[in-house]
Order: structure tokens, then sequence, then C-alpha cells
């Protein structure tokens, strides 16, 4: 199968490119590189850097005919939308516009679209949406994400294109961006917990406020799930676990597993953001009947010593193993080291690890409903997708 992905460089986009490449499909790339990196795109993919809601970019492809469209590519701050909501309007909603009458022009079927659970906005005392409550966005960014849905209803009923509007909740897991403060939830607090460069954390609005965290590898097979399976088409879907944290959580979880402490500083909250949401994930469950990992901690490998300062997953499974086996003596070690009053534990990951191949590990709880969950000892773990480190 041939499909398209945008946004391609990015977070959520390179790692479907890579899942849908990986399985023996022909992909191509739009990204014009403004949040994402060349890097994370996969290797023998095909690339053409540019904005797609640009005539000349839509132009360079050729009429190619593709199988699918995955539309993931966008600005995804809510702040970035009030600093400049034409921008916004353009790459979240006119991008959407331009692949839709490309899907027409050359015979696509189909289309599936990062759309996000900030169109709910909020109603007072309410927690839990689901696909049928009110849709009050309050941000441009929820505005441009709903205007989308919105077209692409139209236009499937108007040339019979198929959709699927999944509207992610909060996304996390290896690859996040940790360099860009706007967007991300778990990855802001993290980047300030862990460069040296910040004192102190801040955290714009309580922390109190919630989300409902969804992890990267189940964004990818739902993905691409919904491409393949037609029972997904037509509809909007709410992509969460159903259970939600809060930032009190989140930043206990970062403190407890890098056992760094800063101060914490509480400032205004960013204009537009909801105070807490999780997802009424029922249609999803009853469409993808899979486990979801729960939010228990920071997964992956944090590589902050790289350029783009990303933490990104451990590609090849040997490393994984390999990281796997060494933690367990790692952990031998700690609890010699412990019994001899010495915290040793948290000096080897941070500056042994560090000097080794630049990947600073951070430690995650072992709360994993993935399927194949294979303990290792006490401490290490392998899920279906990604090892953690339990505590
Ligand atoms: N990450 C989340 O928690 C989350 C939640 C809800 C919805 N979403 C949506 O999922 C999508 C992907 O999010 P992400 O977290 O991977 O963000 P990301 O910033 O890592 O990736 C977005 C990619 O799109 C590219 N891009 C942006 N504007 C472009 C344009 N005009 N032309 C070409 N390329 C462009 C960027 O360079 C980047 O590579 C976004 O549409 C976002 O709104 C994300």
């Amino acid at each position: 199968m041939k499909f398209l992905v945008t946004g391609g460089a990015g977070f959520i986009g390179s790692a479907i490119a890579k899942k849908l490449f990986d399985r023996g499909d022909s992909v191509l790339i739009i990204d014009n590189l403004s949040t994402g990196y060349i890097e994370n795109i996969p290797e023998n993919v095909d690339f053409i850097e540019g904005d797609f809601s640009k005539d000349d970019i839509i132009l360079q492809l050729d009429n190619q005919k593709f199988d699918g469209i995955f539309h993931i590519g966008g600005q995804s701050s809510g702040e970035i939308s009030f600093e400049n909501p034409e921008y916004d309007l353009n790459t979240n909603t006119l991008s959407t516009i331009k692949l839709l009458q490309y899907a027409v022009k050359t015979g696509c079927k189909k289309i599936v679209y990062a759309s996000s659970m900030s169109v709910y906005g909020e109603h007072f005392g309410k927690e839990c949406f689901s696909e049928d409550d009110l849709v009050s966005p309050k941000s441009f960014y929820a505005v441009g994400k709903l205007a989308s849905e919105r077209y692409m209803d139209i236009f499937s009923k108007q040339f019979g294109i198929n959709y699927v509007a999944l509207r992610y909740f909060n996304v996390y897991g290896p690859g996040q961006n940790l360099q860009n403060l706007k967007q991300g939830m778990v990855s802001i607090y993290l980047k300030q917990f862990i460069d040296d460069k910040f004192d102190e954390v801040t955290i714009k609005g309580s922390v109190d406020r919630f989300r409902d965290l969804i992890y990267i590898d189940d964004i990818v097979d739902i993905t691409i799930n919904s491409m393949d399976n037609p029972n997904f088409n037509n509809q909007v879907i709410n992509i969460g676990t159903g259970k939600k944290t809060t930032v009190a959580n989140i930043i206990n979880l970062i403190k407890q597993y890098t056992n760094i402490d800063k101060k914490i500083i509480l400032t205004d909250g960013t204009p537009g953001d909801q105070f807490g949401i999780y997802a009424n994930n029922t249609k999803l469950t009853s469409l993808y009947p899979y486990p979801l990992v729960n939010f228990a901690g920071i997964g992956g490998g944090v590589r902050d010593d790289d350029k783009m300062g990303l933490y990104k997953n451990i590609k090849r499974q040997t490393m994984k193993i390999l990281f796997a086996l060494s933690k367990m003596a790692l952990e031998i070690i700690s609890y010699v080291s412990t019994s001899l009053g010495v915290r040793l534990r948290y000096y080897v990951y941070r500056h042994l690890y560090k000097k080794i191949d630049g990947f600073f590990y951070i430690g995650c709880g072992c709360t994993i409903t993935g399927y194949k969950y294979i303990s290792l000892g006490k401490n290490v773990s392998i899920s279906r997708n990604s090892f953690l480190y339990s505590v």
C-alpha cells in the first residue's frame, strides 16, 4: 500500500511513518521541519520538504495516487494559535482542505486526521467527554481542528471520501520533542527537570489540572488500525485511556524517577487551556479491543545530549535487551551499595549511562497492561513496544 504521511518529521507522524515502512508500505512524507526534525524521518522514506498548505508543495506530489492519507502534521499548541491565529488556520485547517481536494482529484479514498480533545473546551463540572458531547472550543487551535473535522465530513458526503477524525488526548513517550516548551505536558516538565539550564520548574496553571495521557505506541497502532479497518470510517473517535492524571502526579513521578528536586513556580495558566479532561473511550474500545498502556511514569530512553534534546525510542530490540540486562546488573550493585549506605544507583544512571552512550534513562512505573509483558527481574521489564524500567 502507498501512503502519504504529513508531519512525518514530528513526534507522532514519524512513529506512524516508521511503522508503515517497517510493515512494507510505501510512504511519502511532507513536512516543513517547523517543529519536526529531519533525523526523525525514517531512512528510505520519500520526503518533500515544505508547507502542505501551499499549492506549490501539493503540486510536487505530482498527482500520485495514494491508498490513504495520514494528515498528522500541524502546529499543535493552543498557545501559538493565540500568538498567530492565521498561521494556525493555514497549518491546521487550510492544509486539510488542500489534501481533501487532492484526494478527490487523484481518487484517494481515505484520510485519517489528527484531531484533538481540545475541541470539547470546558463545561462546568464535567470532566469526562464522549464524542456525543457538545463541542465548545476555547482556543483558535481547537477551532481549526474542529473545522477540519467538519470539512472532512462534508467532503465525505459530497465526494465519497472516507475519513477518520481521531481526537487525540495527551500523547507522551519516546520521540516527544523536549525543545518545544509550548506543547506536551509531560515533555515540558521533564525538560525543565533534567536540563541544568532551568533552575526551577515553571507550571502554567494549577497542579490540580489533569489530563488523559496516552502512550505513543498505542497512538501509532490505533491510527494505523483506523486506516486499515473500515469500521472506523466516517467517525470522530476519542483516543484516550479513560483515566486521569493530575499535573501534581506527573511532577511527583518525574521527581521520584530522576531524583531531581527543583523549586516549582506556579504562574497564570495558558489562554484557552482546559482545566481537566479525560476521555470516555467506549467507542474506541469497541473498535480497537486491545489493552492500552496506563500512565505510570516516563517510558523509554531520554537522549538529552543530542542537539535536538529529544527523548526518543531506543530503536533496536537487541539494544533494549542489553540495556535491560545491564540495568539488572546495576540494580544488584545498587542493593549492595545501599547496604553500605551509599546511593550509587542514581549516580550510575545519571552519570555513567550518560557518558557511555548519551542515553539518560529515566525509570518508569511497572503498571503496564500491554499483552507481552516480560518481567526481567524486580526492576526491569519489557512491554510490547518499548522496555520500561520499573521501581
Ligand atoms: N502530541 C499531542 O499530545 C497531541 C494531542 C492532540 C492532537 N495532536 C495533533 O497531532 C499532530 C501531531 O502532533 P505532534 O505531537 O507529533 O507534533 P509535532 O510538532 O512533533 O509534529 C508536527 C509536525 O508537523 C510539521 N508541520 C507543522 N506545520 C506544517 C506545515 N504547515 N507544513 C508541513 N509540515 C508542518 C512539523 O514540522 C512537525 O514535524 C498535530 O496535528 C497535533 O495537533 C497532538
